[in-house]
């Protein structure tokens, strides 16, 4: 794993902690502009029934993923990270930009309550292997411990 990076995403988090949406926001341009190839990084957040859009970068989205459905919902149901390496081959993939080919999908639960998904898809297929996953998982883990309930807090649903 890359220290270094992780280090920035640690401080970029602090920077401005009080505010959620600005945090989520500096992270998802953080990474679209960090890692190669990447067309879309962002967070779905869990309202109680299905994920709604949250803050990302990159081309316009699908506002709604219900649970179970896409990666994104698989990725939360089962609570696990899903690394896609064709999204063309992944049963169910909600395509939202034709340019995207792979993807890496973190799940995010707060006290065992799912609250959203860390999403990033890339232009290039196979672009993310298990370094990326410690990585992304690392970085998910520190946005929950400083910002889980700010971020729970988000969606209005979500008791
Ligand atoms: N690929 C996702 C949908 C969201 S877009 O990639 C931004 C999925 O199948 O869950």
């Amino acid at each position: 794993m890359d220290n270094l990076q992780l280090n920035i995403a640690k401080q970029l988090i602090l920077s401005d902690n009080k505010f959620v949406l600005g945090n989520l926001s500096n992270l998802s341009s953080w990474i679209y502009h960090e890692f190669d190839a990447i067309n879309w990084a962002g967070f779905y957040l869990y309202d109680g029934s299905s994920l709604v859009l949250g803050p990302f970068c990159g081309k316009v989205a699908c506002t709604n993923i219900g649970w179970g459905k896409g990666v994104c919902g698989t990725a939360l149901a089962q609570n696990k990270t899903i690394i896609v390496p064709d999204v063309h081959k992944f049963d169910g993939h909600i395509a939202c930009d034709s340019a995207s080919n792979s993807e890496i999908v973190v799940p995010m639960y707060l006290h065992d309550k799912p609250i959203g998904v860390l999403d990033i898809d890339s232009i290039l297929l196979d672009r993310f292997d298990s370094s990326h996953q410690e990585l992304f998982e690392n970085i998910v883990r520190h946005l929950i411990q400083t910002n889980g309930n700010a971020i729970s807090r988000l969606v209005a649903n979500n008791e």
